[in-house]
């Protein structure tokens, strides 16, 4: 089993680049079911994630080629014999059941098992369905299982009670193929949403408004070949920063869109830290002096949940006391645990943390609990005296790309290692 071991007080300095976008590469990934033509995709992220959904594709017949050499990727489902995505891949990660939209929308049928929870929450799927079925999908849930079958989808009006990413992608998605207009109210206006417009715009699709709370799509009957770039990782972006900022730092993360960190840049402004902006970088400078600052993750283009934990490690050393509030997932303060090990001082109250920053944390064993809790512990570690070593980092890997030789690469002390 591998472990990370982090070895804290060094003081990062250089440059650290983002990847591309995991939760743009996933669900473009899943879309490309649309089409039987080729899609071609470069600096592809070579995440255990991204070899999950296109393990998927396989499955299903579609004719995936990765090089690893190049990250470039190549999809072409020309081919498609199962319209039963593998209950075993599609329960290894969520994101999987992105390809419901598009195997419903182009083959009136789908039937694939129910996504499981997992740490952060529940995570139902019922605005993905109630999504489809205005489409005119028939939908019947039962066995862990949902089975949806049309003649074929009709455009309509949807309306949906949350502005969920996966719901707005898998509904956008299967709109392309529907017959009519379909717009969707209270959509999520994620940056990855746009990407994915974009992407399925290039294939012929007619998709506007995305990013906005509107979307409209109009249906289309045909489609064509692509080349798609992927946006940088907002996330990998943010973690990056914070790491800079939690050593006093004076690090340039590059391949970064600067308005899609906003609130990142903001909050670590707030709490003294200097954010320079660059056409597509950032530089982040730190004196080690943290002021508290209160966080309340909402939907973009509000506070990421997914950097909320990266700032809780923050604010963990911050001269004051922040208050952390998790609008978004109702268990995404598994993290606040494996910290307190670390000597942090934080009370939970339901969807609030009290953090009370203090300038003492110690290494210790913990455990990564999600993908950002992990890479927060990482963060955590870069400061700690003394060593940090954390568990299950598979759940790092899922989300970040060699994140151990990239944060090497501005000075930190850590390494992979086996236990
Ligand atoms: C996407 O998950 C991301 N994953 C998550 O990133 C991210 O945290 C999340 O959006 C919010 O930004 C990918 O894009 C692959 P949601 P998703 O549907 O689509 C509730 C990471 O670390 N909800 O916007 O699953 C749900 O329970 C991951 O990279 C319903 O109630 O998120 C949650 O409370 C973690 N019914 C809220 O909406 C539904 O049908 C947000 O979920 C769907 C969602």
């Amino acid at each position: 089993m591998n472990k990370i071991l982090v070895k804290g007080g060094n003081t990062l300095k250089g440059k650290i680049k983002v990847g591309a976008a995991k939760n743009s590469v996933l669900p473009i990934i899943a879309a490309t079911l649309l089409s039987d033509k080729k899609c071609t995709f470069t600096d592809v992220p070579l995440l255990n994630d991204v070899y999950v959904i296109t393990d998927v594709l396989k499955s299903l017949g579609a004719d995936v080629n990765i090089d690893p050499a190049t990250c470039k990727l190549e999809i072409c489902c020309n081919n498609i014999l199962s319209l039963e995505p593998s209950p075993d891949l599609v329960g290894k990660m969520r994101a999987s059941f992105l390809v419901m939209g598009p195997l419903l929308a182009r083959y009136g049928r789908v039937r694939i098992s129910l996504p499981g929870g997992c740490n952060i929450g529940t995570r139902p799927i019922d605005l993905h369905l109630k999504g489809l079925s205005t489409l005119g999908a028939e939908i019947e849930t039962g066995y862990g299982f949902v089975e949806a079958k049309c003649t074929r989808l009709r455009g309509a009006n949807v309306y949906l009670d949350f502005p969920s990413v996966g719901a707005t992608e898998n509904i956008m998605v299967a709109a392309c193929l529907a017959e009519g207009e379909t717009i969707i109210q209270n959509a999520a206006e994620e940056p990855e949403i746009v990407d994915l417009a974009n992407f399925l715009n290039s294939i012929g699709c007619k998709v506007t408004g995305a990013g906005s709370d509107s979307i409209k799509i109009e249906g289309v009957e045909s489609l064509n070949e692509t080349n798609h770039i992927f946006i940088p990782d907002r996330i990998e972006a943010g973690t990056f920063m914070v790491a800079s900022a939690i050593t006093g730092g004076d690090v340039v993360v590059e391949n970064v869109v600067p308005d899609h960190i906003r609130p990142v840049i903001a909050k670590l402004q707030e709490a003294g830290v200097q954010v320079l902006e660059g056409h597509n970088k950032v530089r982040v400078i730190s004196n080690g002096v943290i002021s508290p600052v209160d966080i309340k993750t909402l939907p973009y283009p509000g506070f990421p949940t997914d950097m909320q934990s990266q700032l809780m490690a923050l604010m963990s050393i911050a001269n004051g006391t922040s208050i952390f509030t998790e609008t978004v997932f109702e268990n995404r303060f598994m993290h606040v645990n494996e910290f307190r090990r670390m000597g942090a001082d934080i009370k939970i109250d339901g969807r609030l943390s009290i953090v009370k920053g203090s300038s003492v944390l110690t290494g210790a064993d913990v455990k990564a609990t999600d993908l950002r809790a992990g890479a927060a512990l990482i963060l955590a570690g870069l400061f700690a005296k003394g060593e940090t070593t954390i568990s299950d980092i598979y759940h790092i890997e899922r989300g970040y790309v060699d994140i151990v030789g990239k944060l090497q690469g501005i000075g930190a002390n850590i390494e992979k290692i086996k236990v």
